[in-house]
Formats: structure tokens, sequence, C-alpha cells
């Protein structure tokens, strides 16, 4: 009998705030991908900054372990960003990942975590960056008349919505289109890019033989065909 070789584990850590919908979407592409049996990778936290994420019931769903490192908890330290940040970074280091994902977690972080993650740390921001960094994107991009808006996977920086783009999708403005409408269609493109990006990233590092990420390495989609 043929024996599979035992792949070095890629521990996969994702971070959430919110409704979890780019979770749902690396979960079930995980699963069906089998990432665990290609790459040795699989998602094994979700932590969550706020109590009442969505997110989080699609992790229990999956049967993925969870936690919640709320930033509320830090409003009285002396520096809360900071103390909430080594929390985080300590919830996340017990499970040594591989990769830190990043799905619609709304904190800053600081440049020490930012650092300690450097070259596993990734986010998706919806729009094509470096256009439109921070908050109210699709808002943005329609008040300046844009013809085409998109999404963004890059690797995380220590300043905001800057760092390395690994993958990028386009859609198209459509005439009448609300924030609410352009951000929906936005986000079936996130859905699509995001475990792409990632399984991506797995693959290289499986082909490499080693624990390294490489950090130049940058594909980009086009959606409009
Ligand atoms: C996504 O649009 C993501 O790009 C942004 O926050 C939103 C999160 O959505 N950072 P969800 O929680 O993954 O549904």
């Amino acid at each position: 009998m043929r024996r599979m070789p035992v792949l070095p584990a890629q521990n996969i850590v994702v971070l959430i705030s919110g409704t979890g919908s780019n979770l749902a979407a690396i979960l079930q592409a995980a699963e069906r991908g089998q990432w665990r049996q290609r790459y040795g990778a699989q998602v094994v936290a979700v932590i969550s900054s706020r109590a009442d994420a969505t997110g989080l019931h699609v992790a229990r769903q999956h049967g993925i372990a969870t936690a919640l490192v709320a930033h509320a908890a830090f409003a009285e330290s002396s520096d809360p960003r900071t103390a909430f940040d080594a929390a985080l970074q300590s919830e996340i280091d017990r499970h040594q990942p591989a990769l830190v994902v990043l799905a619609g977690f709304m904190r800053i972080l600081t440049s020490g975590f930012v650092a300690h993650y450097a070259g596993r740390l990734m986010n998706i921001h919806p729009s094509l960056l470096p256009a439109f960094a921070g908050l109210n994107t699709h808002a943005r991009a329609l008040a300046a008349g844009c013809q085409f808006a998109g999404a963004t996977v890059h690797w995380v920086s220590a300043e905001v919505d800057a760092g390395g783009i690994l993958a990028q999708a386009v859609v198209p403005v459509l005439p009448g289109d609300t924030p609410a409408q352009l951000a929906a269609r936005v986000l079936l493109q996130e859905h699509q890019i995001y475990p792409a990006a990632i399984e991506k990233l797995l693959q290289a590092r499986v082909a490499l033989g080693e624990q390294q990420t490489p950090t130049q390495w940058i594909f980009q989609e086009n959606t409009i065909k």
C-alpha cells in the first residue's frame, strides 16, 4: 500500500469581528478542496474581537474552536491597543499558525503585532487597493464616479491596507448602484478570491518544502471576461 507523504502542519487562524461570510467561504473551500490532505492545512481556530459576531456561529457549525478577545475589555488599560494586541497574540500563538487570516476583523493592529506575523498575516479589503483604503470604500468609490470597483487580498503591513497585493477581483459599477448593492456584488467576489489566494499560498509552501512564505509572490485575477 502506498503511503501518503506526511506534510508539515499548516495551521490557519482566522480573525473576525462580524458576519463571517468570508470565513464561511474559506471553510467551505478548505473542506471541498481537501486542504488538510493536500497541504496539511486546516483552520484550527477562529478568534473574534466581538462577542456578538455572527461568524462565531459559522465557526461552531464547522466544528472549529472559537475564542473571544474583546477589545472592550482593555478600555481601562493605560495602553488599550497594545494590551489588546498582546492578548490577541498570545491567543493566536497557542495554535502555532502558518497563516493568520483577517476576515472582516475591524481593528487596527500595532506595528509590533504586525512585525511578529511578518509573511503570515493577510487581509481582504473591499476596494481595488491602493484606491479607497480605510472605511466607507463603496460610498467613496461611487462618489468618485468609478466605473469599476473590486476587492484586494493583501499582506498586512504596519500601514493600514497598504501591504503587498496577493489577489484582486474587478467588479463593474452598475447604473444606480447604492453602496449596499455594490458591496454585495463585491462580497461575492471576495468569497472567490480569498480562498483562492490562501490555497495558492498553501500550495506554494508545500512546493517549497519548507515553512517559508514567498512574500513577493503576487497574482491577479480579473473577473471581467
Ligand atoms: C468584507 O467586505 C471584508 O472585505 C471587509 O469586511 C467585510 C467582512 O465581511 N474587511 P464578512 O464578515 O466576511 O461577511
